[in-house]
This record gives C-alpha cells, sequence and structure tokens, in this order.
C-alpha cells in the first residue's frame, strides 16, 4: 500500500510500447506449418472453424454458458497442442502474426478469459494431449502436465499409496493449469495450505518461446507463476507437485440444517469455532435454497460438510466438545480412503466408485460467481439477509470455507496469494442457472451483485480482497488488447495486494512486450520513448525489499 498512491499518480497512463504486427491468420498457418515441419507436424492438431470438430472442441471445456454464446467472439483456431514444440510454434507465429494467443486447460474459468477475446486469437489447448501425470512415492512428488485434471490427478495418486495425497481443490473437473496458477485450496488448506505452497518446481514456455524450469527462470518468476495468474507470464507446461501424507482412512460427513432447524445460530457459531479448530478438521459451511415440494415454499438450508484427517472417534469427540450445537454423531460420520473422500466432497452418493473421478465429460452452466474475504464474525442479523437475498436468487449456493490453522502461518508474501493471517472465512457466491438468454443472466448477475453489495459494510476493505482463481470482471476490467496501468491496479489490489508490485517487475522482466494481456492481466510498467517511466523501477524496488 505504502507506495501506490505515488505511483499511481505517476502512471495514469499505459504507454502500448510494442507495435503489433498486422493480422494474417494465413500468415500464422503457414508459419506454424513451417516452424514444425522438422520436428512434430501440426496439421492434425489445428481446428478451424472449418473443421467439423471444431464446435464440440470447443465446447466440451466451456464451464460458463454464459460465455459460450457468438457475442463473446472463440478463437479462430484451437491448437491441440501435443509437445513443447508446437507450444512454442504457436506463441511465435501468433506474435509474429498480429494474433493473440489464450491457453485453456480445464475451461473452469469463471469469466472464459481461457477462451474469449474481444480481438482475433488463438486458443492452445492443454486438456486434449498434454494431461500426463508421473506419480514418485518413493520422492514424495509427482509431474503433472497442466491438462491433467484435478479429479485425475488425485486418482493417480491412489493408485500408488493410500498414505498420500495432494492439498488442491475439490471440483474434479477443473485443470491444473488454471488452477495451480491461481492459488488452490481445497479440504487440506488448514493442514497444508493451498497448492502452491507444495509446488515444487514447474516448466513455462515464455513469450519469446523459451522452455524454462525452476532453475532457469529463477525464483521471481517460479514465485510469481504460484498464485500470480496462469496466463500472466507464458504457457506453463507442466509442475511438480510435493505429495502430502494422509492417514489410511479419514473421516468425512455431510449433515444439513434449515433455518427452522437453527441454521443461523449454527452459523453464527460456526464463523468462531470452524477457524479455530485443530488443523485437522476442514468444516465447510454451504447454505443452498431449498424449496418444499408441496407447498412451494423456500427456505435455506446450509450443508456442514466435514473432512477430517484421522478417525470418526475422535471427530465425534472433538465436535461434542467444541461445537456441540451441531449434533454431530458417530452415525453422522463415514471412514474412507483420502480419494475416496474426494468423491464423497464432489458430492457423488456413498459407494461410487473412485473410477468417477477419470469421467471428464464436464456438466456446464450459466454461472456468476464472486469472491469475499471475511476477518470479523457476522451478526445474527446479516446471516438473516443473506438468507433472504439467497431466496429471492434461488439458484444459488455459497461456499464458505474457514480459514486458520496452516493457512494463517504461511506469510503473504510467500506467494502472490496475500489472503492469509486475519482471515476467518472466504466465502464463494456461486449463482448457476440452465435458462439459456441475455434477460435471464441480466437478472441472475444482477442479483448476484445486489448480494453482494449488501455484503460490503461486513467484509474485507481497502481494498475488498477477492480470490484471483474465482475471476469476477466486475471488480476492475481492462480491455483485451490494451493494459491501462490504474485499471491493472485495482483488481490487482484485490487479487493480490502488496504483491502486485513484485508481479508487474516480474511480468515485465518475462514480457516486457505484454504479450500474454487479457482482461485482468498483470500489467507490464508502462515506457515512454525508450525506457521504462523514470523513478518508478527504484520506487518499486524499495517497496518490496
Ligand atoms: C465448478 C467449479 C469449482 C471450482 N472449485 C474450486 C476449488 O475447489 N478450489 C479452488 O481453488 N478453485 C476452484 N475453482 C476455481 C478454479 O480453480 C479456477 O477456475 C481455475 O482457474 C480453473 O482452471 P482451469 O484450467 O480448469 O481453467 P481454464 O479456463 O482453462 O484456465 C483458467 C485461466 O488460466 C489460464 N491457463 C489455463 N491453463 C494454462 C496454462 N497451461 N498456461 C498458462 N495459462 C493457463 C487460462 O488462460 C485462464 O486465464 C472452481 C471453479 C469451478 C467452475
Ligand atoms: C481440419 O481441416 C483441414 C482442411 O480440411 C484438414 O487438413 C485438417 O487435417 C483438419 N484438422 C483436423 C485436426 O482434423
Ligand atoms: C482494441 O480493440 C478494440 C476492439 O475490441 C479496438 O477498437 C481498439 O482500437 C483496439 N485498441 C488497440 C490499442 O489496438
Ligand atoms: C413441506 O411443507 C409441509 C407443510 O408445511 C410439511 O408438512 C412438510 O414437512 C414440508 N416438507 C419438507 C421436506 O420440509
Ligand atoms: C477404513 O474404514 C473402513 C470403513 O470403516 C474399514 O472397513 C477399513 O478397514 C478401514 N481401512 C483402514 C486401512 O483403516
Ligand atoms: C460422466 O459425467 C457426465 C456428466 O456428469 C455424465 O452425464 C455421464 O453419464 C458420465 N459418464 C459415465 C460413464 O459415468
Ligand atoms: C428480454 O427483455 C426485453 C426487455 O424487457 C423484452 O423486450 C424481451 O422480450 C425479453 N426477451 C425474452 C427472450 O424474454
Amino acid at each position: 500500500m505504502k507506495f501506490f498512491p505515488v505511483l499511481l499518480s505517476f502512471l495514469l497512463l499505459s504507454v502500448s510500447c510494442a507495435t503489433s504486427a498486422p493480422v494474417s491468420f494465413d500468415g500464422f498457418l503457414q508459419c506454424l506449418a513451417r516452424k514444425t515441419q522438422s520436428t512434430l507436424p501440426i496439421f492434425d492438431s489445428i481446428y478451424t472453424t472449418q473443421n467439423t470438430s471444431y464446435d464440440s472442441i470447443l465446447h466440451a471445456r466451456i464451464n460458463n454458458l454464459v460465455y459460450s454464446t457468438p457475442e463473446y467472439p472463440k478463437p479462430l483456431a484451437i491448437i491441440a497442442v501435443k509437445s513443447v514444440s508446437h507450444i512454442q510454434a504457436t506463441i511465435l507465429c501468433a506474435k509474429h502474426n498480429g494474433l493473440q494467443v489464450k491457453t485453456r486447460s480445464g475451461g473452469h474459468d469463471f469469466e472464459g478469459i481461457s477462451y474469449v477475446s474481444d480481438v482475433p486469437f488463438v486458443m492452445i489447448d492443454m486438456f486434449i494431449h498434454l494431461n500426463s501425470i508421473d506419480v514418485n512415492v518413493a520422492d514424495e512428488s509427482a509431474w503433472v502436465q497442466s491438462g491433467a485434471l484435478i479429479g485425475q490427478i488425485y486418482h493417480a495418486i491412489s493408485t500408488k499409496t493410500r498414505v498420500y495425497g495432494f492439498p488442491a481443490g475439490i471440483c474434479p473437473k477443473m485443470a491444473a493449469g488454471g488452477h495451480f496458477g491461481g492459488g488452490g485450496y481445497g479440504v487440506m488448506m488448514r493442514k497444508y495450505g493451498l497448492a502452491i505452497d507444495n509446488i515444487v518446481d514447474a516448466k513455462i514456455i515464455t513469450a519469446n518461446g523459451k522452455l524454462l524450469d525452476r532453475k532457469s527462470m529463477g525464483e521471481d518468476l517460479f514465485w510469481a507463476i504460484r498464485g500470480g495468474g496462469s496466463p500472466n507470464f507464458g504457457v506453463i507446461l507442466s509442475w511438480k507437485l510435493k505429495l502430502a501424507p494422509v492417514p489410511a482412512n479419514v473421516t468425512v460427513f455431510n449433515v444439513k440444517r434449515t433455518i427452522a432447524q437453527g441454521a443461523t445460530d449454527l452459523v453464527y457459531k460456526w464463523q468462531n469455532v470452524a477457524p479455530r479448530m485443530p488443523k485437522d478438521l476442514f468444516l465447510r459451511a454451504m447454505p443452498q435454497v431449498k424449496k418444499n415440494s408441496t407447498t412451494g415454499e423456500k427456505t435455506v438450508e446450509v450443508s456442514f460438510i466435514a473432512h477430517f484427517l484421522g478417525s470418526s472417534d475422535k471427530l465425534v469427540a472433538l465436535l461434542s466438545k467444541r461445537f456441540p450445537e451441531l449434533g454431530i454423531q458417530s452415525t453422522d460420520c463415514h471412514e474412507m480412503s483420502w480419494v475416496e473422500s474426494i468423491v464423497f466432497w464432489a458430492d457423488y452418493p456413498l459407494g461410487t466408485p473412485i473410477s468417477v473421478l477419470l469421467n471428464t465429460t464436464n456438466m456446464a452452466v450459466y454461472s456468476k460467481g464472486k469472491s469475499d474475504y471475511v476477518k470479523e464474525p457476522l451478526s445474527k442479523d446479516v446471516i438473516e439477509s443473506i438468507w433472504k437475498h439467497m431466496i429471492k436468487i434461488e439458484k444459488i449456493l455459497l461456499d464458505i470455507n474457514p480459514y486458520g490453522g496452516r493457512m494463517a502461518e504461511i506469510s503473504a508474501t510467500a506467494t502472490p496469494y496475500p489472503h492469509r493471517a486475519g482471515n476467518l472465512f472466504h466465502v464463494m457466491y456461486y449463482t448457476y442457472w440452465t435458462e439459456a438468454g441475455i434477460n435471464a443472466t441480466n437478472r441472475y448477475v444482477r442479483l448476484t451483485r445486489e448480494l453482494a453489495d449488501m455484503m460490503t459494510p461486513y467484509v474485507s476493505k481497502n481494498p475488498r480482497e477477492a480470490y484471483q482463481n474465482y475471476k469476477d470482471l466486475d471488480i476492475g476490467v481492462n480491455q483485451d488488447n490494451q493494459t491501462d496501468f490504474a485499471t491493472a491496479a485495482v483488481y490487482g489490489m484485490k487479487y493480490y495486494k502488496d504483491n502486485f508490485a513484485r508481479l508487474v517487475l516480474v511480468k515485465t522482466m518475462i514480457d516486457p512486450e505484454n504479450f500474454f494481456k487479457n482482461k485482468q492481466s498483470i500489467p507490464t510498467l508502462p515506457r515512454v520513448g525508450d525506457g521504462y517511466i523514470r523513478g518508478i523501477l527504484p520506487l518499486i524496488e524499495s517497496a518490496i525489499g
């Protein structure tokens, strides 16, 4: 914070420095063919709108249907890359022919950033071919390519060992590519932190086509790609994970309480107990709207979903001491292997075989997501206002995730993800609907914004923090082809707080022409003439130490 007012007064204007090449899609295709003919020919990896399977490939990994419609421009070509040489050729040929590159792995971006742009672009698809998973239990590690889905990674680990897992996210169908670059939280975050806190190496292809690993990229870039947003620094090929020990059996439950059953009091109490529980327990509160099928009356029902790295007996004893109001009994609890707990948390019925994690078929919906960090407990009145708004929206759920534990121990500058100590919980507002059309979208987006507006006084302030993996264009948006620094500082401070300055420096070093840009990308330092704006570098350097 300390230097930003000064910085902003210098940098209200962004100056686009690189004169981009004129747009030529034919030139791009010819360049690709030329560059790859001696290595691995690329022609059977290119899907243009002329190819019959273009549409099915494009839509297979669009998770938010809002961005599936034609008013959001789609890639001129999908390059289903098979090798590093394909990625290098795509980047260089796009650059020389005035095209932008987007990279898509799992397609779970909330705002379609991986497959939509207002300027002519091509999309690198990582999901189809670059999805290998190589687990090495002896070394307690795994190399995974960006196109691997989180569920596939968990499944692969479980085929080698029952006593290791990995602390990443809950939805099995998002991919390593976007998820790891933005943080990646899940049921073991209070024990081990985020995915990025457990990533020990990575391979990236940069804007000048270089393939780098941790050693050759250096610690600044390695720091930046773990939480600073995957698309900002290049195309990330693969990640090396440090596996995390888990007991042979863990314990889970999912108990539901409606407003009439005391949900308001329970959530009120939850705020004070869940963030202070031992690290082995992650107890999420997930409110949803429930309709009585006979009367049509709506209420809110809160699912309290637990993940405990220990036995059912211990969990029951812990909760009867610390949260007796929840009334947990051993009959509520289920002991199972860690990978089975992933299936349970993904909301499949008990007993569903773990092979369901290998199902990659996406279930797309229309959606609008937003996120907040909460540092002071909410009053019962505020909780009741949330219920009222939710009932009005109806098709909404909140994921309320307790912080504390390991999350409070890791320094706010250890990675670009700054939301560490001092948070009671993180809340995701996720409105999802199936009605097509702009009117439905406008209505649900408006209602979601109203709920977030209502929350303003009760959540983090100056800045109002947000989770980069729950991308939200409401909090500040640039153009696809032009990154205004002052605008970037607004969303940048919300996503990264003071880490934003170091991210700008790393970005300027690794991608000085700002080739990889999007509506919420990290900006480069603005330049005037041949140099960066005088005086800014030392200012930022002193600010980050
Ligand atoms: C249903 C659902 C559940 C979720 N659950 C969780 C959760 O439990 N925990 C959590 O932390 N988050 C969760 N998320 C958020 C998720 O982490 C992000 O949406 C994440 O960015 C998705 O990654 P992806 O590869 O699937 O998406 P994509 O849309 O493919 O990519 C997301 C962003 O990363 C970029 N990108 C992707 N791959 C690469 C690459 N190889 N190199 C460079 N840039 C790349 C894209 O260009 C885009 O900007 C969830 C999202 C959804 C929709
Ligand atoms: C797309 O169509 C072109 C022209 O018909 C063809 O040469 C190419 O092989 C097709 N691409 C794929 C991936 O099938
Ligand atoms: C950016 O793209 C828009 C169209 O989306 C165009 O009108 C504008 O001129 C472009 N700006 C630059 C700097 O290229
Ligand atoms: C629905 O409402 C009726 C009438 O009030 C009530 O008897 C019934 O228990 C309710 N059903 C559920 C599932 O809550
Ligand atoms: C795990 O729990 C299940 C269900 O209680 C039990 O059948 C199984 O023996 C346990 N496995 C281990 C390794 O403890
Ligand atoms: C895979 O998942 C999709 C989407 O949830 C579902 O429709 C399909 O039936 C599943 N396939 C199998 C083989 O289970
Ligand atoms: C959408 O809303 C507009 C303005 O209210 C209305 O004229 C139009 O008929 C609506 N469209 C649909 C498909 O409902």
